[in-house]
């Protein structure tokens, strides 16, 4: 037996990540706003193997064989919460660090009514169990893997699912810094926490489709040589920073020359997704650059087409990747970002 499991999303996003999951042979039971329900299928017994769900791209966070509970009131939701987590514990001693978390869609009414259920929780957690709640680590790990914890994901007002083990893909919501000179900032600064890298002092980045200069002013910030290439003018103090090189040229036609390969190749071009994994191919089939990071304006292609151009083992973009990470960030909107290190 597969067991269920509650997959949230970017809202409106449910129907794609449905589809998604279709081709990792999961199953739909049900779906509502910024979440979806898989079926627990009886499987044959060679089939049996856990589904990795490592490599979805539109998935937030995974939650393992969730129960759902219901209450009217946060008092009443809190009480069923603590019994559920109560019980789970039993004897078990609490010494390590443990990973909790209370989530919901992104509805004004919903996140409040969750931020109070968590704060009595956690009152209530601490009167009850001190200890236990002193080891208490906020937030769902970026991993691979499932960790153990307490996850709860409230799907309505009165309404939760109650989870023991969860995985987070990573996505995260940023902090605007005011300095930078557009929003894309915070894309950038998202992708470089999910690639868990990000440029060092003295690389070099080729920065495509950079203005007015939100990934450019991240790269500057890390201490990194940018050269920018956009019709476009940059804004802000980056404009005239020692260690960026405006070229005005077009992107899709730049020749790169080195004598050795870039440290990171940044692609926010406005333009048709098939172009740009053109572009991004020929990139790393000439061993132009070692680390990318590429956003693909989806529009109204097919995302899922998309994906599977992406992966394909012979034309796509895998077989050059050490590592590759295909994802709807938090802070991407009808788009999807590629990143990734070339192999050796
Ligand atoms: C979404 S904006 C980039 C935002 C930028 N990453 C930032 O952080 O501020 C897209 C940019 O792509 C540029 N663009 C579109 N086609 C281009 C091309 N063929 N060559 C260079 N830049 C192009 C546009 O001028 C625009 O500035």
């Amino acid at each position: 037996m597969s067991m269920p499991i509650l997959i949230t999303c970017k809202p409106d996003y449910e129907k794609i990540l449905t589809r998604e999951l279709v081709l990792q042979n999961v199953h739909l039971q049900t779906k509502s706003c910024g979440w979806i329900l898989t079926q627990g299928e009886e499987q044959s017994p060679s089939k049996q193997t856990e589904t990795p769900l490592t490599n979805l791209c539109f998935a937030y966070n995974i939650l393992e064989n969730p129960v759902s509970i219901s209450a009217t009131s946060v008092n009443s939701l809190t009480a069923k919460l603590l019994k559920i987590f109560l019980t789970h514990l039993g004897q078990t001693r609490v010494d390590e660090p443990w990973a909790f978390s209370f989530s919901s869609s992104d509805n004004e009414q919903l996140i409040q009514r969750t931020k109070s259920v968590k704060r009595c929780w956690i009152d209530k957690l601490r009167k009850k169990m001190s200890h236990v709640a002193k080891l208490s680590k906020e937030g769902i790990p970026h991993s691979s893997e499932f960790v153990e914890g307490f996850f709860v994901h409230f799907i309505d007002f009165n309404q939760a699912f109650v989870s023991f083990k969860a995985r987070s893909a990573g996505q995260q919501r940023m902090q605007m810094d005011p300095r930078a000179p557009s929003r894309s900032y915070l894309k950038i600064e998202e992708a470089f926490k999910i690639l868990r890298h990000e440029p060092q002092k003295g690389e070099t980045v080729i920065d495509l489709g950079a203005a007015p200069g939100g990934w450019s002013y991240s790269a500057l910030k890390r201490g990194a040589t940018v050269t920018a290439i956009d019709n476009g003018p940059l804004k802000g103090s980056i404009k005239s920073h020692q260690n960026i090189c405006h070229l005005k040229a077009d992107a899709l036609k730049y020749t790169y020359d080195p004598t050795k390969p870039a440290d990171w190749l940044l692609c926010d071009v406005l333009e048709k997704p098939d172009i740009i994994l053109d572009l991004l191919h020929k990139w790393l089939d000439k061993k132009w650059c070692r680390h990318f990071i590429v956003n693909l304006k989806v529009g109204r292609n097919d995302p899922i087409l998309l994906l599977e151009k992406i992966r394909d083992p012979q034309k796509g973009i895998l077989p050059y990747c050490k590592t590759l990470y295909v994802k709807q960030l938090y802070h991407d909107r009808e788009e999807i970002t590629l990143m990734g290190q070339m192999k050796e």
